[in-house]
């Protein structure tokens, strides 16, 4: 038998896209305030909490508490109104198939996001009643690459990270899922989730055969 028993999915770019949102809605809250924001900046976000992406933003500039706070709610006021147009076919291709076959095999699974919009952005894709748990920004003090969020959904599982397989897009993610010992496939490319244990394009065509497969043979 095999000793996988559970799946932790990461949210922003694995079981949807939002990056292009987050990006929109910074956009909006730099352009507002005269500093410079790409979608190559927008890359470097990927899987970091809100506070530390307009660290980044900011580009070592100071601003007093009160600023930042400011800053961070527009951001996410903004955020807020682009999440009105998400609808269930948001999903990423391949996601819900995944879930299905997950549960039919008895796997338990869970979402481990920085978010802490997670909630909201699961209603409108309507997943919220496919998990065992959901971990989000609100879930746990230290985001990632610290592994708290992820251990938090683990424990709410019953499951040792050493069972469960984490799915993730994020630098950030990957680094935070093994320092912790759990299991890990990154969806993206190389340069960015390079680290992972397994590697592919999208959760498309996953099916719970293949990761057990893959993991029965690192074991
Ligand atoms: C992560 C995204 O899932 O959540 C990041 O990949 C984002 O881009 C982070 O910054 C925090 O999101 P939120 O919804 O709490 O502002
Ligand atoms: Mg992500």
């Amino acid at each position: 038998m095999t000793a996988i028993q559970g799946f932790i999915f990461d949210l922003d770019g694995v079981l949807t896209e939002t990056s292009e949102f987050h990006y929109l809605s910074w956009r909006q809250l730099a352009d507002e305030e005269g500093l410079s924001f790409t979608r190559e900046d927008n890359e470097q976000l990927r899987g970091i909490s809100r506070r530390e992406s307009l660290m980044k933003l900011l580009k070592g500039k100071t601003l007093p508490e009160d600023t930042i706070q400011d800053y961070m709610y527009r951001k996410n006021a903004y955020y807020h109104q682009h999440l009105q147009t998400m609808t269930p076919d948001d999903c990423l291709p391949g996601v819900r198939e995944l879930i299905d076959d997950a549960l039919a095999n008895n796997l338990k699974i869970g979402v481990g996001s920085a978010s802490r919009n997670a909630l909201p952005v699961l209603e409108k894709l309507e997943l919220v009643d496919r998990f065992n748990i959901i971990g989000d920004g609100n879930s746990v003090k230290n985001s990632k690459p610290a592994p708290d969020v992820f251990l938090w959904v683990a424990g709410g599982l019953r499951i040792a990270p050493k069972n469960i397989v984490v799915f993730e897009d994020a630098e950030a993610g990957i680094e935070a899922a093994k320092i912790a010992g759990f299991n890990t496939i990154g969806i993206g490319s190389p340069d960015i989730v390079g680290e992972a244990d397994k590697l592919v394009p999208s959760l498309q065509g996953i099916t719970v055969d293949k990761v057990l497969q893959f993991f029965a043979q690192q074991a």
